[in-house]
């Protein structure tokens, strides 16, 4: 059985990719994955705060942002508790990089058009395969259209895809009007892959001490169907090559990917619930599905229950809309 697979150009032994973590706060962690069984690494971002709060220049704050420039830096955490200045993120991937053999994809988190080609360049020069770009930012402003954010995006992509010689993946949120389009501008950017979700993280309000309450929970299965929804809808109407990212917990989400479209799939939540050893696992599930099904490579099973065949996959969707609808039934 043929497992190999490629991302963005780079030969993995499977598409079991582990997806940015703290995992990767240490050299052991980086070692650790290898050792479970990643088949690649994405460590975790460094965070355009860490960057422009050093420089002192949130740019994208002066020039977006209704807050005073005061105000804003005051919602940051200070300097210290960033988990690793610029410096020493750069001087870890490079540690990193001479000691694991799998790949391993750097990633740049922010919006701001100043700053990320710098940082891009060095990320390249530390030794990483390739960068993942994480685009997280909430538009808060009712004067900021979709089209602005969007342009905002493909600005950065462009600019780091121009900049690297190194291919460049970039990660979004689900929360775009019309992804499909949006997906084909990032294909004109340079870009090589897209990573599909990053989670919405919504804080929860304390009722007794009227405060906002930062929460994290790791992702169950089920947030996975957003992502396999979309792979389905996109492979090969884009030029791009797609990552599941959210939700993937066992073997099932594995080739529910796979068969939608994804290149690779990647997990964090359920390694930081069961550790790194949870890859093999993991792929010996996919491994048991397709001897079952008789697939003798990712290759051959990649997009097989996608939209692709699909001629008019609006038509389609409309009308699992109704049948899902129509398919509750109330008790008796
Ligand atoms: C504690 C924690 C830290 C994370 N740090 C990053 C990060 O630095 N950069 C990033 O792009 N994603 C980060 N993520 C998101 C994961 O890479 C991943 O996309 C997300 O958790 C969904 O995948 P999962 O369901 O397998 O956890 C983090 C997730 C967790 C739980």
């Amino acid at each position: 059985m043929d497992l190999s697979t490629t991302y963005m150009g780079l030969k993995l032994e499977h598409p079991l990719v582990a997806s940015a973590s703290p995992l990767t706060e240490k050299l052991d962690g980086f070692l650790r994955l290898e050792d479970g069984g990643a088949s690649a690494i994405v460590m975790h971002s460094l965070f355009e705060e860490q960057v422009t709060l050093e420089e002192e220049m949130l740019d994208h704050y002066l020039h977006y942002g209704h807050e005073s420039y005061a105000e804003a830096l005051s919602y940051f955490p200070r300097a210290h508790e960033y988990r690793l200045t610029p410096e020493r993120h750069l001087d870890l991937l490079a540690r990193a990089k001479e000691r694991v053999s799998i790949p391993l994809i750097a990633s740049l988190n922010g919006i701001s058009r100043g700053g990320w080609v710098e940082y891009a360049k060095l990320l390249e020069e530390a030794g990483a395969d390739a960068i993942e770009l994480n685009l997280y930012y909430i538009p808060t402003d009712p004067a900021l259209s979709g089209a602005e954010v969007e342009a905002m995006y493909l600005e950065t992509i462009q600019a780091v895809a121009e900049s690297v010689r190194i291919p460049v993946a970039v990660k979004v949120g689900h929360a775009f009007s019309a992804f499909a389009h949006f997906a084909k501008r990032v294909e004109a950017t340079g870009a090589k892959a897209l990573v599909l979700f990053n989670r919405f993280y919504q804080p929860d309000l304390d009722l007794e001490t009227l405060s906002v309450v930062p929460t994290l929970t790791l992702s169950r299965p089920y947030e996975a169907l957003l992502r396999i929804h979309w792979i389905a809808l996109l492979y090969g109407r884009v030029g791009l090559e797609l990552a599941l990212t959210g939700g993937v917990h066992s073997g099932k989400e594995a080739a529910k990917g796979l068969l939608a479209g994804a290149q690779v799939v990647m997990m964090t939540s359920a390694v930081l619930e069961k550790g790194p050893g949870h890859f093999r696992t993991v792929l010996e599930e996919l491994k048991a599905f397709m001897e079952e099904r008789e697939y003798a490579s990712v290759e051959e099973m990649r997009g097989v229950m996608s939209y692709l065949k699909v001629a008019e996959p609006a038509a389609l969707e409309r009308a699992n809309y109704l049948k899902v609808l129509g398919s509750y039934r109330l008790l008796p």
